[in-house]
């Protein structure tokens, strides 16, 4: 089988033109150096509460999360809360979780099931729709003062391809004219079919920014995550989306062009092969040849399956990893078997921490030769059926996330990064074009911060 990947800078998978695959046009996002205070100033993360967070259309959980009416799940951003729950008619509702009474938070779980929320200090309590439904000895109340009925105060919110979001912004675009991506993108891989099966909460000794820089490029691969390299090209490529939103194609099942040998078939490629149903000791062929064997195998098998999407999908869309950003921070990590959501939430004080959340949804298929890749990480003996979410995983401050080699390289580097940043001699990130997300996602945030949007 010949080479079916030219790893040549700029980089182009060859996507079928008209396909979402396709290379976009380049988007002309200037060469400015920004002040590197922005990854550590207190003023600059107060102007982000401003003029940006309350502003944008943010994802706050997915649908699979709350099936039933009265199902709930909370978001915390900053120093907000959000309370998203199912209501009777199985729309979506999401409220700010703060009780009108005194201010106490009025979901204190992560997620759960209720009739009516109960605030636990005085004991208001709220209907699914936010309405007030009883004030505790409301004869001792002056009439004036909750004659308004106060109610939990509702944020707008859009359910997308099973992804809720929430805008605090009553003015805000609607969240299909927001997000950037062309229809269809998201659509083709069905992600309302899937469910959660990890969900970690971890919080790291860096800024927000920090952090999410180091999960839009490739360019890091060869040094942070050499293991990478004999099943991932590190040139990936680079496509820019209106309102900050891009994506980059990272080719898998192919060995970095980096590594001198590009034919012998060796473990990594092995288990790719093993992943997607096949059997490597069958296969006779060059390590060149190893992706596109392994998307012909993997279009086999949805067909035997019965999983018809996949024919909305290119070949490439089998193998590669097609890291995907939303505005401000979010990053899904989109395969056909399953979907990483990546978000990066500014800590409630410190500009120099913020917590990762990460979410693995899968596509559970009832079939026993069909088995979890053993790229998504997950732990063994994970329930993936769908029959139970498992319950979320909070890592402290300083603490090893245990999130797989890969991210736990990312975890041990960025803390050092971020005190890089700060040193006298640093004048500011230089972005090359390996790195032109980074630069797009830091000028749509630019534009919010100076009054362009
Ligand atoms: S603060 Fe909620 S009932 Fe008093
Ligand atoms: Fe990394």
């Amino acid at each position: 089988m010949s080479d079916s990947l030219n790893a040549v800078w700029p980089m182009d998978v060859g996507g079928p033109a008209g396909s979402h695959e396709e290379r976009q046009p380049p988007v002309d996002d200037g060469l400015d150096v920004p002040d590197p205070a922005r990854y550590y100033s207190p003023e600059f993360m107060q102007r982000e509460w401003q003029r940006m967070w309350p502003r944008v259309w943010l994802l706050a959980g997915v649908a699979c999360d709350i099936p039933e009416a009265g199902d709930y799940f909370t978001y915390t951003l900053g120093h907000e809360s959000f309370i998203v729950v199912r209501q009777e008619d199985l729309s979506i509702k999401a409220f700010h979780n703060v009780c009108p009474h005194r201010g106490n938070r009025v979901a204190l779980n992560d997620r759960g099931s209720v009739e009516r929320f109960t605030c636990a200090f005085h004991g208001w309590r709220f209907c699914l729709d936010g309405q007030l439904d009883q004030i505790t000895d409301e004869h001792t109340f002056a009439p004036s003062l909750v004659r308004h009925r106060p109610g939990l105060v509702e944020v707008r919110s859009e359910v997308h391809c099973g992804l809720i979001f929430i805008n605090m912004d009553g003015k805000a675009p609607p969240l299909r004219e927001y997000v950037g991506l062309p229809p269809g993108y998201l659509e083709n891989y069905q992600i309302e079919k899937m469910h959660v099966v990890q969900h970690v909460q971890s919080e790291w000794a860096a800024n927000w920014k920090t952090g999410q820089d180091a999960f839009v490029e490739t360019y890091h691969l060869p040094f942070v995550h050499p293991q990478t390299q004999t099943v991932m090209e590190y040139y990936s490529q680079q496509d820019l989306f209106p309102n900050g939103a891009s994506r980059m194609i990272v080719p898998l099942c192919v060995k970095s062009h980096h590594v001198a040998d590009q034919d012998i078939v060796d473990e990594g490629l092995r288990f790719m092969m093993k992943d997607a149903g096949m059997d490597p000791d069958s296969y006779t062929g060059s390590a060149r040849g190893v992706r596109q064997a392994v998307q012909a195998s993997k279009r086999a098998r949805a067909e035997r399956l019965g999983l018809t999407h996949y024919r909305e999908l290119t070949d490439g869309q089998l193998t590669d990893s097609w890291p995907t950003t939303l505005f401000p921070n979010v990053q899904l990590g989109l395969h056909p078997e399953g979907v990483f959501i990546h978000r990066f939430l500014p800590h409630k004080r410190d500009p120099e921490r913020f917590i990762y959340d990460t979410m693995i949804l899968y596509r559970y298929v009832d079939d026993p030769a069909y088995t979890v890749p053993a790229w998504m990480g997950l732990a063994p003996g994970t329930d993936v059926s769908g029959r139970s979410r498992p319950p979320m995983r909070r890592v402290p401050l300083g603490v090893p996330p245990q999130l797989g080699e890969v991210l736990d390289q990312d975890s041990e580097l960025l803390p050092i990064v971020q005190e890089g940043l700060r040193s006298r001699a640093f004048r500011g990130p230089l972005w090359g074009e390996q790195e032109a997300r980074i630069r797009h996602l830091h000028r749509e945030l630019d534009r919010y911060l100076n009054g362009e949007k």
